[in-house]
């Protein structure tokens, strides 16, 4: 088959099509023919060998898509060929076929498409798990998103509004401030101005939470934007890592909580997994969650795909087609 290999860490041109080994299932495994792969940030950071993420070479990146059963393995009791399946955390996903474990895999429910649903996997289980879990977002609280017309940020704009939350969107230019404003938010400010913006709408208080998936460039006006026993909720680090913080800053900021959770945790079982997915295509399948495919990118063509996403050329979401 074809797939996207990485052969050593390094940039963008590290990501090459090639021949690789077809895959047959092993026990509790399922092969799946890709119709689409999700492109996400965490891909950028495997392909460059960043710690933790990095991993041994050669290997196929990815871990996000959806596609047709085509095998199934010993034990495997939920799916059989022709299923409709989508998963968010499956290594190898750029690839025509990819091995996708059982208690990883999530049917795709009739009149959402295979490209619809790769494009919400991750992405919309993370965006779930912050505005549910992390911070469940109540009625009037004023939360911060941050790259809210990013992949996870559309989705969080748009899931904070439907919990009655009040949202003070940052974005980097005016169609993307454009595309927040569609999403739910009903402030939309830059990252040199949104701690004034927060301060107006809460008439001085502060924000409930900050949303940051930008991280260095924007953690310090985050946590002065918090009200005393506001929650910062760091689930990414796309301007760059946060340094270590003293913890007196909590204090000083109004005994405030800071996190910094990622999507493993939060689908740490197969009974979660399958409650936060049908949670997320619930609201894709009755029209309340409007995703955004952003761009759709030959398989082939992974370097182009991470090389927009890293320069911020992107809205939504990105797919590889194979
Ligand atoms: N913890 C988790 O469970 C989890 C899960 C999924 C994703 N994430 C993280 O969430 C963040 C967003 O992921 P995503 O896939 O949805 O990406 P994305 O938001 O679609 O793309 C990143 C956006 O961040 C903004 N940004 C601000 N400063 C940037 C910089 N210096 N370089 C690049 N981008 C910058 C850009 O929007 P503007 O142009 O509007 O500034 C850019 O479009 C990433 O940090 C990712 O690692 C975390």
């Amino acid at each position: 088959m074809r797939a996207v290999v990485v052969r050593e860490h390094g940039g963008s041109e590290v990501l090459r099509a090639d021949d690789w080994p077809d895959p047959s299932p092993g026990p509790g495994e399922l092969v799946v023919s890709l119709a689409a792969a999700g492109v996400n940030f965490v891909d950028i950071y495997r392909r460059e060998g960043r710690p933790p993420y990095a991993g041994a070479v050669p290997f196929v990146p990815g871990a996000e898509g959806a596609g047709t059963v085509t095998a199934t393995g010993q034990g495997v009791t939920s799916f059989q060929p022709g299923d409709r399946v989508v998963w968010s955390d499956a290594p190898g996903s750029y690839a025509e076929q990819v091995i996708v474990p059982e208690r990883s895999a999530v049917h795709v429910p009739a009149g959402v498409s295979l490209e619809v649903a790769a494009a919400v996997m991750l992405q919309g289980l993370t965006a779930h798990y912050l505005c549910h879990s992390t911070y469940p977002v109540a009625a009037g609280d004023v939360a911060v998103v941050h790259a809210a017309a990013g992949g996870v940020g559309l989705l969080l704009t748009q899931m904070t509004g439907l919990r009655g939350g009040v949202v003070v969107a940052t974005a980097s230019t005016q169609a993307k401030a454009a595309l927040a404003r569609e999403a739910g938010a009903q402030h939309v400010a830059g990252y040199g101005d949104f701690g004034a913006v927060v301060r107006e709408v809460t008439g001085g208080a502060g924000a409930a939470v900050v949303y940051d998936g930008v991280g260095q460039a924007t953690f310090d006006d985050s946590l002065a934007a918090l009200r005393p026993r506001g929650m910062m909720v760091l689930y990414g680090a796309a301007s760059g890592q946060v340094p270590p913080l003293d913890p007196q800053r909590l204090n000083a900021g109004g005994s405030l909580f800071l996190t910094r959770p990622t999507l493993a945790h939060y689908i740490a079982d197969a009974a979660e997994l399958r409650w936060r997915a049908a949670e997320v295509f619930d609201q894709v399948a009755s029209g309340e969650l409007d995703v955004r495919i952003g761009g759709s990118y030959p398989l082939a063509d992974a370097a182009r795909a991470q090389q927009d996403l890293a320069a911020r050329r992107t809205t939504g979401k990105l797919l590889l087609i194979p």
